[in-house]
């Protein structure tokens, strides 16, 4: 009496408990930690840089391009602007001549095509639409701001009246 008890009701409870408190703490474990506290607010707002003069292809290829430590070198060399200590970990970096580890954020997989040139060139379109407001952010990308899904992508299309045929953007 207890045993079938237990099958059919405390059985299920403790896995779904068990189930539950794995993905609680699943996406924490996933989280990207980037290797030092970037902030675009500061190089945007006070240095005053555009976005293309770290990612320097947004209207050239199809990929934007994430800084090398060449483009950082031109301020940053052996004196630090500031007391940051996230500055001095990348003057460790420039002393070592060890480019930077940062994490790949955003990325389609391998069977889509897209092109930062087609649609910041081309389509005129703004950073902003796709990656949120980064001239405000303080800390470094661990998630997109708007998720890169299928979804996301036909909608604009539909209101823009650019194609939506699965051969445009699967090859
Ligand atoms: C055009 C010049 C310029 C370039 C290029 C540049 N920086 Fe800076 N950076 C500055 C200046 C100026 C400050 C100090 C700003 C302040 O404190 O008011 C600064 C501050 C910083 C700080 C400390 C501020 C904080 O609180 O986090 C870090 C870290 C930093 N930069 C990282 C980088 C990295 C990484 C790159 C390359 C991807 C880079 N910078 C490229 C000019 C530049
Ligand atoms: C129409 C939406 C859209 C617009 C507009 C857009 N991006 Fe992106 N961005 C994406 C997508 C999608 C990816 C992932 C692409 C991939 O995996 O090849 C991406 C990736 C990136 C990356 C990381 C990987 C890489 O390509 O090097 C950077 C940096 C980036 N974008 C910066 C920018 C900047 C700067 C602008 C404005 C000049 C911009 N993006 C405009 C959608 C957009
Ligand atoms: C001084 C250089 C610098 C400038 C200027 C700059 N960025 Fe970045 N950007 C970086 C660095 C370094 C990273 C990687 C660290 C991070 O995620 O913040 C990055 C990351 C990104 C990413 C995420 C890349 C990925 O892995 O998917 C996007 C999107 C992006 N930047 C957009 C912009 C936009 C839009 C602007 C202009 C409003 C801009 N950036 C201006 C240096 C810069
Ligand atoms: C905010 C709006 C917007 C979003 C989001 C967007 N696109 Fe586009 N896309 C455009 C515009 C506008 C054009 C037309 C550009 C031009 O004039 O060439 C375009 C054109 C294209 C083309 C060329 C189509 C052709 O005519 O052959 C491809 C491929 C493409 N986008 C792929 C993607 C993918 C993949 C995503 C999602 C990861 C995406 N786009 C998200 C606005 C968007
Ligand atoms: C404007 C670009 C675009 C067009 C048009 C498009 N797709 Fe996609 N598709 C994507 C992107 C980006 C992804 C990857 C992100 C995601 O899975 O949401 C994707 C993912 C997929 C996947 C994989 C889903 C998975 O779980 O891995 C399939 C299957 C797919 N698309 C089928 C289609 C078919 C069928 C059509 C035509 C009816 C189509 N797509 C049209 C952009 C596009």
């Amino acid at each position: 009496m207890l045993k079938r008890h237990f099958l059919a009701w405390v059985a299920p409870v403790i896995l779904l408990a068990v189930v539950l408190v794995f993905i609680a703490l699943r996406p924490h474990s996933a989280r990207i930690l980037q290797p030092l506290n970037y902030n675009h607010k500061i190089h945007i707002n006070t240095v005053g840089l555009g976005c293309n003069d770290c990612h320097l292809y947004t209207s050239k290829l199809a990929s934007a391009g994430i800084p090398t430590l060449e483009t950082c070198q031109t301020c940053h060399g052996d004196k630090p602007l500031s007391e940051s200590p996230e500055e001095q970990k990348l003057l460790t970096y420039v002393a070592q001549g060890k480019e930077i580890p940062w994490v790949r954020v955003h990325e389609v997989p391998d069977h889509v095509y897209f092109s930062h040139r087609r649609h910041v060139l081309l389509g005129d379109l703004q950073c902003d639409e796709c990656h949120g407001n980064v001239a405000e952010r303080e800390e470094p990308f661990t998630s997109p701001v708007k998720p890169i899904t299928m979804k996301n992508c036909l909608k604009c299309h539909r209101e823009k009246g650019v194609t939506n045929d699965c051969l445009a953007c699967h090859h």
